[in-house]
């Protein structure tokens, strides 16, 4: 089958590729632009590795088709941190050891911004119910739950 052309912006880059009808968003940032810090866990939409902004919308990548994203703008964790100047997230979660070997982390992150860009002053629960969908098989949760309130709050400047 031929390729789709499709023209894009990822992280504030215009992004232009070609991809088959089948290729999800998530096998066209890894296998096409080599953007492999969105992970696979289940390629169903169960685990939440492959957490991406969609048009300012969290979404998992393994449920999006690529060639939906011609004219819209995807942010992926690449694009969290401005240089060596990492953000707010990042920062806590390496504080509170909130990743251990770091395949739902990205994910994590993403949700967690996308949490914090809504709700700036979240609750535990809020902070639980929000992240339910991305899981984790090593940390036992707390530590991140820890870690994205005590980005809040610095955000918030308290
Ligand atoms: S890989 Fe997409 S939700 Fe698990
Ligand atoms: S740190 Fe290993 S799955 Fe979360």
């Amino acid at each position: 089958m031929s390729k789709t052309h499709v023209s894009t912006t990822i992280n504030g880059d215009p992004v232009e590729f070609l991809c088959e009808p089948e290729q999800t968003l998530l096998d066209v940032l890894r296998d096409e632009l080599y953007l492999t810090g969105s992970k696979e866990g289940c390629a169903s939409g169960d685990c939440g590795a492959c957490s991406v902004m969609l048009d300012g919308r969290l979404v998992c990548a393994c449920l999006v088709l690529g060639p939906e994203l011609n004219g819209r703008s995807v942010e992926t964790i690449e694009g969290m941190a401005e240089g060596d100047h990492l953000h707010p997230l990042q920062q806590k979660f390496l504080e509170h050891a909130a990743l251990q070997c770091g395949i739902c982390t990205p994910g994590f992150l993403i949700a967690a911004k996308a949490l914090l860009e809504k709700i700036p002053d979240p609750t535990e629960t809020e902070v639980r119910y929000w992240l339910a969908g991305n899981l984790c098989r090593c940390t036992g949760y707390d530590k991140i739950i820890r870690a994205v309130l005590d980005t809040a709050s610095e955000m918030r400047g308290s």
